[in-house]
């Protein structure tokens, strides 16, 4: 062995010890007589001292060491007569008696600290050195701890963890496939799994009625902070269940992890019908951390005269309590803010509720005091309050209400990231219209089971019928979604057509599945969670990135490996493929 003890172990206890480390340098300071050496490893880092007029030669030695040289040395506890209270091995420091250099480096490109001076796009093509840093390895030990307790919370529940094929055919998640050309098979493809829903019912079909892995799902969808080309799943399925086995499985799977991973009590995990959330926060993935929901105004803001309202499918806002103080300036920002195209408000109008009971609001030539009283008392506002309130087309005008509701919650400090406040959003419509291709599609995907009091309007308003499906959402992140699967071959045919599949179309993709489903298969439901949103969750981040060690930029690169690349003619040959360049 290179070491007796790791660089975070030793401590006031070892002094007069004799030991050996190894580690990387992470800086030297040499101090005329003495020089110092903080030698780093996954688990901390101790000072290492040199003393010129003890041995002058290994201090020659030791003030040639580089950043990120990596070394072994030999020598005795000490006790440290600077004492850092900071760090668990700050009482001491070790007398180094000898040492060897194992391996030079050259000057790393940024510094390896937890405040880097390394840009995102450096430091991920030095993913390798970038990994060295104390945020991203605590950030990785978070990930390592939650896999470990999610397979004990679940090996607990009799769950089996099974592996499924990456080499298979299209699963319908609503994302594009990557696909991986077949030398074998010419001019054939195997796709990568968007998930493995169809193989999980399948195991399903065969008798292993409780399911889980941890698997990479891979989708070609457009990339931003909490998606990644390729992610982790923490999938699962269970048969002879119904929705309410499920929502408890995995609450209790959640709470476990708060438990035992941040040793927090979630004792609340309300349930929120998919219409409610939309209504009060324009969200299917409310943030509950704050309240501020939404209050539709139609009746007390239409036909006073003011156009812009009366034109208004809806009128809708919010109370922001204690914020009637606002300056002009800082409304000002409010409205450029639902001004950015991203959320694209034409303006916004506010209402402050004084303290002496009076109001001043943006549209006072429209709306007197009473009429702007009956808005306070409609909102539920008080004095010191302030209204915000927008108008347009409802589907539009609940979204943007939904990103300012977002950033007062943000701006007044109220989406706290050491609270947690998880809700299983419940409900789901079936269906959703696609303007583009003018049809319904799946909201969730095409197994998901409508509910049997809605099953009648299937053909007749299809857009009303809701689903056996569920989304678990935490902090207004959605962290995992599943649903209760048709299990009977004809629900699944008339589904297959309602989201105008052909029967030959539903034969060649699916053609397995249902015929599976005529040797018994079991009543059976499911879920998937993001593993990587929920890790960073637990991190305190919104950015799913530095939770997987090696992570794709947002064109979906590595930059590190620099993949995608092309590959040589060989292979091209091989897989009988022809590169196409400028449409030749
Ligand atoms: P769904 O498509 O909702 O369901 O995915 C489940 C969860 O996976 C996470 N997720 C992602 N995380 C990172 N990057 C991505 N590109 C990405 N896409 C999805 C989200 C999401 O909630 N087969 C069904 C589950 C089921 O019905 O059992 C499925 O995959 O946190």
């Amino acid at each position: 062995m290179l070491r007796t003890h790791t660089c975070g172990v030793l401590n006031i206890k070892n002094v007069g010890q004799s030991v050996s480390l190894s580690g990387w340098v992470q800086k030297s300071r040499d101090l005329g007589g003495m020089t110092f050496v903080d030698l780093r490893d996954r688990y901390g880092i101790t000072q290492l001292v040199f003393n010129m007029e003890t041995d002058a030669k290994l201090c020659e030695k030791a003030r040639k060491l580089g950043r990120e040289f990596v070394i072994q040395a030999k020598g005795e506890v000490a006790e440290r007569s600077n004492k850092n209270k900071k760090i668990s091995t700050g009482e001491i420091e070790i007398i180094v008696s000898e040492f060897v250099v194992l391996n030079k480096s050259n000057i790393p490109p940024f510094t390896i600290e937890d405040e880097t001076d390394g840009g995102e796009e450096l430091r991920m093509k030095y993913r390798y050195l970038d990994l060295r840093r104390n945020p991203l390895r605590k950030n990785l030990e978070l990930r390592h701890r939650m896999s470990i307790e999610t397979r004990k919370y679940l090996d607990s529940q009799e769950f089996f963890e099974i592996e499924t094929p990456y080499l298979i055919k299209s699963t319908p998640e609503g994302a594009r496939d990557f696909v991986v050309p077949s030398r074998m098979n010419e001019n054939e493809f195997y796709a990568l799994p968007q998930s493995p829903q169809t193989f999980k019912q399948l195991l399903m079909v065969g008798g292993y009625d409780r399911y889980y892995q941890l698997v990479k799902c891979f989708r070609d969808e457009d990339l931003r902070a909490d998606r990644q080309p390729e992610f982790t799943q923490i999938d699962c399925e269970m048969s002879f269940v119904d929705q309410e086995d499920i929502l408890n499985t995995f609450e209790g799977l959640t709470k476990y992890l708060f438990k035992t991973v941040k040793n927090i009590d979630v004792t609340e995990f309300p349930r929120m019908p998919y219409s409610e959330a939309m209504q009060l926060y324009g969200s299917d993935k409310p943030d509950i951390r704050f309240g501020m929901e939404f209050v539709e105004v139609n009746d007390v803001a239409q036909n006073k005269g003011f156009k812009v309202f009366d034109d208004a499918e809806l009128v809708i806002g919010f109370c922001a309590e204690g914020c009637g103080e606002y300056s002009r300036k800082q409304l000002d920002k409010l409205t450029d803010f639902v001004r950015r195209p991203q959320v694209g408000a034409q303006g916004m109008i506010y209402v402050k509720c004084n303290a002496d009971g009076t109001f001043k609001s943006s549209v006072d030539k429209f709306f007197d005091q009473d009429a702007l009283k009956t808005w306070a008392e409609k909102m539920n506002a008080k004095a010191g309050d302030l209204l915000l309130v927008l108008s347009g087309e409802a589907e539009k005008v609940r979204k943007q209400l939904c990103e300012l509701r977002l950033e007062m919650g943000s701006q007044l400090g109220l989406r706290d990231p050491k609270v947690f406040k998880p809700l299983w959003v419940v409900d789901f419509p079936l269906l959703e219209w696609d303007e583009d291709s003018g049809r319904y599609h799946a909201m969730h995907h095409p197994f998901t089971s409508p509910k049997n009091e809605d099953i009648d309007m299937l053909e007749s308003d299809p857009g009303k019928v809701r689903a056996n499906a569920y989304d678990m959402v935490i902090n207004g992140v959605e962290i995992g979604g599943g649903s209760i699967r048709i299990f009977d071959k004809t629900l699944q045919k008339r589904m297959f057509t309602l989201l105008g599949f052909s029967d030959e179309d539903a034969q060649a993709q699916f053609g397995f599945l249902m015929n599976a489903f005529e040797f018994g298969a079991p009543p059976h439901g499911g879920i998937a969670l993001g593993f990587d949103r929920l890790v960073a969750l637990f991190g305190g981040s919104d950015s799913i990135r530095d939770f997987i060690a090696f992570p794709k930029n947002n064109a979906g690169r590595d930059v590190m490996i620099d993949s995608p690349s092309a590959i040589v003619q060989e292979q091209l040959d091989e897989l009988k493929l022809r590169v196409v360049k400028d449409g030749k």
